[in-house]
């Protein structure tokens, strides 16, 4: 008995001195392997006494299980102070190298929205934002569409699940179609006279050249007791002017319909097409950029406006059309892509150093 306790003594030791996992192995393969000491004392149990060999059996068993404990244990403190090495050693530089790139630029949609709104801002419009996901009276009712009206199917509206315990259309939520659903908060939050600008995401469900399921627009409403169709004009126009930086403009307001305008109009700009290139400003041809008119008396009332006392007009305009005609980007859906070689093509790449 007394050697297996010395045995025991001195694995336990040997263990201990262990001070990596490959050593700790070699020590678990000299005791415990194939051809180790308990292994080895294992072997000798043939040849005792039947009482002798299951005293000493039971003692072996017990050693290779406290050995095995011992190494177990070792083993994980061992595999713990790896661990904290490694990290202390192997640190991740998060800080960026000197970079190609000395700075970024803005995607066009953003440099498109902030000229926009700017030119705005400079005739006085002030900027509100409203949110994404409205209910069926933001984006339709309070605008004047009728239930069952075929103007709201023409806007392939996503819908999401409906309010739980609402009832028709009231529990209906979807993600607007038009930034016009900002027009009703203002209107609803806000004393005439009114004067803003609303840029944002809309969505529609809808792909191909021209269309994308999320898309721009800038919206415009103008409310106090005189304003008319001249002072929409004249602001579109001095708009347009501005953002596309030419002196001369050709425009042409034609009849259009909206169920929240009357009269409804949609705004076309002049333009010549050659081979290649579009021209903006004047030539024979005609290019669509947005829609407009005056407010319907009935949206102001759903607005709790007064309609005898109050009139005004809205517009809204296609931001990404701004930008591909202003850019001359053709198709609609690259805005989205991320390609850097694209971005760099038509001069939004990053600025590169010297
Ligand atoms: N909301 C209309 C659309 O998305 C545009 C519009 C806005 C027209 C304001 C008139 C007045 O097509």
């Amino acid at each position: 008995m007394s050697n297996i306790e010395a045995l025991k003594k001195e694995l336990v030791d040997t263990v201990k001195a262990a001070n990596d996992i490959a050593a700790l192995e070699e020590v678990r393969v000299s005791a415990l392997g194939k051809k180790g000491k308990v292994t080895d004392m294992m072997k000798t149990l043939g040849s005792l006494a039947p009482d002798e060999r299951k005293q000493m059996g039971q003692a072996l068993n017990l050693l290779k299980d406290e050995i095995s404990a011992e190494i177990e244990a070792r083993a994980a403190l061992l595999r713990q102070k790896e661990m904290a090495a490694r990290l202390q050693n192997e640190t991740v530089d998060v800080t960026l190298s000197p970079r190609p790139f000395a700075q970024g630029t803005l995607h066009p949609i953003t440099r498109t929205l902030e000229d926009l709104t700017a030119i705005f801002a400079d005739m006085g419009f002030a900027v509100k934002e409203g949110p994404e996901i409205e209910d069926d009276f933001h984006n339709f009712t309070a605008l004047n569409f009728p239930a069952g009206h075929p103007a709201r199917q023409m806007h392939d509206t996503f819908y999401l699940p409906d309010v739980a315990g609402g009832e028709g259309d009231a529990a209906k939520r979807l993600l607007r179609t038009h930034t016009s659903t900002v027009q009703v908060h203002v209107m609803q939050n806000q004393k005439p006279p009114i004067r803003v600008v609303i840029p944002g995401r809309t969505y529609r469900s809808d792909y191909d050249q021209t269309h994308t399921p999320m898309f721009h627009q800038l919206e415009g409403l103008m409310i106090d007791k005189t304003t008319h169709m001249g002072h929409l004009k004249g602001c579109l126009i001095e708009l347009c002017k501005r953002f596309f930086e030419v002196d001369t403009l050709a425009t042409r307001f034609r009849p259009s319909f909206f169920p929240f305008t009357e009269p409804s109009a949609e705004m076309d700009i002049g333009c010549s097409r050659g081979k290649d290139e579009l021209k903006i400003g004047e030539g024979g041809d005609w290019l669509e950029i947005l829609g407009c008119g005056m407010v319907h008396p009935n949206v102001l009332k759903n607005c709790g406006i007064d309609a005898e006392e109050y009139q005004g007009f809205a517009f809204g305009m296609g931001v990404e059309r701004m930008a591909m005609l202003k850019y001359g980007i053709p198709d609609l859906r690259t805005f989205f892509e991320s390609d850097l070689r694209w971005l760099k093509h038509y001069g939004f790449g990053p600025q590169e150093t010297v």
